[in-house]
């Protein structure tokens, strides 16, 4: 989704705003734009439609010299992606431009009543009526630009992350932060800013991540100002980035998702690491042992989330009823907040995010806070929005996940909900010291048993190729194996746009069989469990109607093997873990399908990493 990238201090802006610029892309877009300062006052935009390639084309023939410049990519919301709607947008008078990230909701009202008073717009955008609202309160009161600023937000209802530069003044940029990620780097003489801190890592390690209603100046002659809008300051807490360029390159990878897919035993180990004891018997989650009251009172548990992170959440409720015997919701965080949901305080919350930015497990959050639950994250970006709304969590630990289709972050995710669960479980007394035991050994043997997976990764490779022309795909499973079919449609959907649904094996008989015959592919997740003579049966039922069974079975299994077309191979674990291994060669396998179909596997279209909009 939309990503800011400003830059002021003693170097060119363009080069450094360029490269932020590639850095945001994951995050999605279909147009980019640049304003500059000159150090002769005079301000220069240029942007277009398409990738930041073409605005880098664009500005080789334009110039876009200065030390100070706010750069964007655009997620179109309101009005199309083209050149008009692309940001920077400027005032009526061409002296102020502004970069958004967020969505306007009285955008409209807020239009009519500036045309009312004359004023003119370029673009379909939401975001303009900031810029052009900002513009008419310094023209009638004759205030400064931050206070017209302050008093342009203070009209705005819904998200943004904005920034803001005026023409004649080379030494100062404006940005604000509500509901939307930003964080700003603090170098020797310069300043940076971004949607999040992957264009900084290069140049600095010092951020400061503006709270949710802050303004923050930054200014060449007087340094950094964080305020409130009341006007308020605010203290200005500089924190160290732990993240590295290493981090963020493909790594001679074609593709980040195929990168992702392989660190995949690394990211387990980093996500267990620290958090079980020497003797391996004990989970240690600081999160849960500083809060034990909390977990060991609460009357139920709500997991809140959206996409791979709520199908990570629902592995999470089986495995904490499970071990936890307390009741478990999962929902999703855009139901959730608009249902006016019965939450009382008692109630413990999980957020599960990747990016820790999406709008709407967001909101869910601030929610669920504000009628007085206890607040848990399971995220991955340290210091994103979400971790810092809650009350306490845990870290996945994985790393930044670049590719749009999120792989280690669920495996990440499944991992740290597993000792979550294991931990709140040993705490209420619902499972044994043994059972715990046990489970430490099968998350410690989860890191080799995924690198055989990723060994016989060509097989996936192979067998994709029979399926890449298939124009409807099915996954079932049953039990822990259900949430993981529809991880697994979901993989292949987002990436190949094959269409394809993940549902209980069960339920097939009330409705899906209908779709089966000879031309539809049926992955089913057959691994050993409670549940896996039943899973048999449905397996048998889509065989006598044609269909073509890819299923992912154990190593030494020998019942499927004689009925399904197609079989991938996993280690053996138990059944609370089997959604990790079952997912890797899955990942593959729409990876594979994606790429033979030729598309965009890292920046599938329409789709954005991190959804700051809701
Ligand atoms: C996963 O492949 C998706 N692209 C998407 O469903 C994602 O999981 C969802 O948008 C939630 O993101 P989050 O984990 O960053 O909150």
């Amino acid at each position: 989704m939309c990503g800011i990238v400003g830059y002021i201090g003693w170097r060119e802006a363009w080069p450094i705003l360029a490269a932020g610029l590639h850095r945001l892309e994951y995050r999605g877009y279909d147009s980019a734009g640049v304003a500059v300062v000159a150090a002769d006052g005079e301000l220069k935009v240029c942007k277009s439609r398409g990738r930041v390639d073409e605005l880098e084309r664009m500005a080789a023939s334009h110039d876009v010299t200065g030390r100070v410049g706010i750069a964007h990519t655009r997620w179109a919301t309101h009005g199309e992606p083209n050149d008009r709607n692309a940001h920077p947008h400027c005032s009526a008078s061409g002296g102020l431009a502004i970069i958004h990230n967020g969505i306007i909701e009285n955008h409209a009202v807020l239009r009519e009543a500036l045309e009312a008073e004359g004023y003119g717009f370029r673009s379909d955008t939401d975001t303009e009526v900031i810029v052009q609202l900002i513009e008419y309160i310094r023209d009638r009161s004759g205030c400064s630009l931050i206070e017209a600023v302050r008093g342009a937000l203070g009209e705005l209802v819904g998200a943004w992350a904005v920034a803001v530069v005026e023409r004649g003044e080379a030494g100062r940029i404006i940005a604000a932060r509500k509901s939307s990620p930003l964080v700003v780097g603090v170098g020797e003489g310069e300043f940076f800013l971004a949607s999040d801190a992957t264009p900084i890592v290069e140049y600095t390690d010092r951020v400061v991540y503006p709270a949710d209603g802050q303004i923050v100046e930054l200014s060449l002659a007087e340094g950094l100002r964080v305020t409130d809008m009341a006007g308020n300051e605010a203290g200005v807490e500089i924190e160290q980035l732990r993240l590295s360029i290493s981090q963020l390159e493909k790594g001679g990878y074609p593709h980040f998702m195929l990168k992702e897919i392989f660190e995949q035993p690394g990211t387990v180990v980093d996500a267990i690491r620290g958090r079980v004891d020497a003797g391996l018997s004990e989970v240690v989650l600081s999160g849960v042992r500083d809060n034990r009251e909390r977990f060991l009172g609460a009357r139920r548990i709500v997991i809140v989330a959206c996409g791979t992170s709520w199908h990570a959440g629902l592995i999470g409720e089986y495995m904490i009823e499970e071990m936890c015997r307390v009741p478990v919701e999962v929902e999703y965080a855009s139901e959730f907040r608009y249902r006016d949901p019965v939450i009382e305080p008692g109630d413990v919350v999980i957020a599960i995010s990747q990016s820790g930015e999406t709008a709407d497990t967001l909101a869910a959050v601030e929610m669920a806070r504000g009628r007085g639950a206890f607040i848990f994250g399971v995220c991955n970006v340290v210091g994103s929005s979400i971790a810092r709304a809650t009350h306490s969590g845990a870290y996945i630990h994985v790393g930044p996940e670049t590719g749009v289709a999120s792989t280690k972050a669920f495996t990440g995710q499944v991992t740290v909900l597993m000792m979550l669960a294991l931990a709140v479980g040993r705490l209420r007394g619902s499972v044994t010291a043994e059972f715990v035991a046990d489970k430490i050994k099968h998350l410690c043997a989860l890191p080799g048993q995924i690198a055989g997976i990723l060994s016989r990764a060509a097989e996936v490779a192979d067998l994709a190729k029979n399926f890449t022309y298939a124009r409807n795909f099915l996954y079932l499973g049953r039990g822990y194996s259900y949430p993981a079919a529809l991880e697994g449609a979901l993989k292949l959907k987002e990436i190949s746009y094959i269409h394809a649904e993940g549902y209980p094996a069960a339920e097939m008989k009330h409705g899906p069989i209908a779709l089966v015959d000879s031309e539809m592919p049926v992955v089913v997740i057959a691994t050993t469990d409670g549940v896996y003579e039943k899973t048999i049966n449905n397996i048998r039922e889509i065989k006598a109607r044609g269909g073509r069974i890819i299923a992912v079975v154990d190593h030494d299994d020998t019942v499927v093997r004689g009925i399904a077309d197609h079989v991938i191979e996993i280690p053996r674990t138990c059944p609370h873990l089997a959604p990790v291994l079952a997912s890797v060669p899955l990942q593959l396998l729409a990876y594979h399908i994606a790429v033979n179909k030729g598309r965009d596997v890292d920046r599938p279209r329409n789709l954005a990493k991190s959804v700051t909009v809701e």
